[in-house]
């Protein structure tokens, strides 16, 4: 078995706190962050299934009453990090921020439930964290679905995962910053600042969080108010994913699931309305600001991880990512190269991130083998000279951000010994 394999164990295993796993193991990011551990719990699936399952039942254990399922659970009150518990205030038993990010952890449960043979005591602990889940994403339905179209809104930069990324530019320049901020960013004292978002986007985020806390993250005041509001096809096609995910699930566990098929045809219905027939691409949809936003994203391809049933547009849009890295060393990109706002080295505006790599790999398996094989060695590859760093270039593949990081080590044990 090859060493780094071992590596990426131990780098989980370094990053574990009780029950849950950080990020890295620097100060960057203490706390336990919402689609993080559902990759990491991946990680853990193919050599310790209770610290899989455990690492989701404690995120879970951080849903809200009305099934929300915050993006960071501070379980260690850290004051080095910023913006932390204390400035959420969001008044939960387990302190939280007051918004989420990507629902991808039904996805990876169904991984987990399909690759593994479970106990009886793991069934059980399965089954609670689909009762769970279930009503997460049944949040989402009633809480996101502005138009009731089964396409949801994120109103924060943060849900996406993808926080400073150009697409999310237009919609900030729009944001009227709080007068007299004042905050002081911790980030910058641990990692590079061409690296990471500009103030101009760090007022934006905060400006927003303060006026989440002025309605006391009331969803329904959240969704009309927020100043950002926007209908990600990243975000929407994750969701998409795994709400089929969660339906087979249901159905395992033999609980109701009708809704659920009902949600997923409308929004299958729906989602093409995000197509642009000129570009043959899918676009965000910026609510706000009723515009479509066309930018070149790599998360535009998320569409593929749904699995549409609709073939021929599958086709197309493959034929599309097959071009959207033409010139690089390394792929995928998150901006594509030669759009005006991509940047080498800042964060989610164009270096490699090994989770969105991993996220086309999974979709692209069902639908174009080869295609699938390119990036998993191309992604191995990066890791194996490398490290398990944070984002990578795509021009020398040299790492930037956080290393030991956890997701990375996570999906590279998914590429290396999952079943696919
Ligand atoms: C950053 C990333 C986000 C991630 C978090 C912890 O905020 O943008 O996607 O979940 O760090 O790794």
């Amino acid at each position: 078995m090859s060493n780094l394999v071992e590596i990426a164990k131990k780098i989980l295993l370094d990053n574990r706190r009780s029950g849950y796993t950080l990020p890295t193991n620097n100060k960057l990011y203490p706390a336990q962050w919402n689609w993080d551990s559902a990759f990491i719990s991946l990680g853990y699936s193919y050599f310790n299934i209770d610290y899989a399952i455990e690492e989701l039942e404690t995120l879970l254990e951080g849903q809200w009453d009305d099934g929300m399922v915050p993006h960071i659970l501070f379980h260690d009150e850290d004051d080095t990090y910023f913006p932390n518990h204390t400035t959420w205030s969001c008044g939960k038993e387990i302190p939280s921020s007051g918004i989420t990010q990507p629902p991808i952890a039904a996805s990876i449960l169904s991984i987990i439930v399909k690759n593994n043979q479970l106990n009886e005591i793991q069934n059980r602990k399965v089954f609670n964290l689909v009762c769970k889940l279930k009503k997460y994403h049944e949040w989402f339905f009633k809480n996101r679905d502005k138009n009731q179209s089964g396409l949801i809104s994120i109103i924060h930069p943060w849900e996406s995962g993808y926080d400073n990324s150009p697409l999310w530019d237009y919609a900030l320049s729009k944001v009227t910053i709080e007068k007299n901020l004042s905050y002081e960013r911790r980030d910058l004292e641990v990692s590079n600042n061409d690296e990471r978002p500009l103030n101009k986007d760090y007022d934006c985020y905060i400006t927003l969080l303060n006026q989440f806390k002025t309605v006391n993250y009331n969803p329904n005041k959240l969704l009309n108010k927020s100043m950002f509001n926007i209908i990600d096809i990243g975000f929407n096609s994750i969701f998409l994913k795994a709400n089929k995910d969660l339906l087979e699930l249901l159905k395992l566990f033999k609980l109701d699931y009708l809704d659920f098929e009902e949600m997923i045809n409308k929004t299958e219905d729906n989602i093409f309305d995000l197509y642009n027939e000129k570009e043959n691409m899918f676009f965000s949809f910026d609510l706000k600001n009723n515009v479509q936003i066309k930018i070149p994203s790599l998360t535009n391809f998320f569409i593929l991880f749904a699995d549409l049933k609709n073939n021929d547009m599958n086709t197309k849009i493959i034929k599309n990512l097959e071009e959207f890295n033409i010139d690089e060393k390394y792929f995928f990109t998150t901006i594509k190269p030669d759009h005006h706002s991509f940047e080498e080295k800042r964060y989610w505006r164009g270096p490699i991130w090994i989770n969105t790599n991993w996220i086309i790999y999974k979709s692209l398996i069902n639908k174009n083998r080869s295609f699938a094989q390119k990036i998993k060695k191309q992604t191995i590859q990066l890791i194996n000279q490398n490290g398990f760093h944070e984002y990578y270039s795509s021009k020398t593949g040299l790492p930037f951000g956080a290393n030991n990081f956890s997701w990375s080590a996570a999906l590279y044990l998914d590429f290396m010994l999952g079943i696919n």
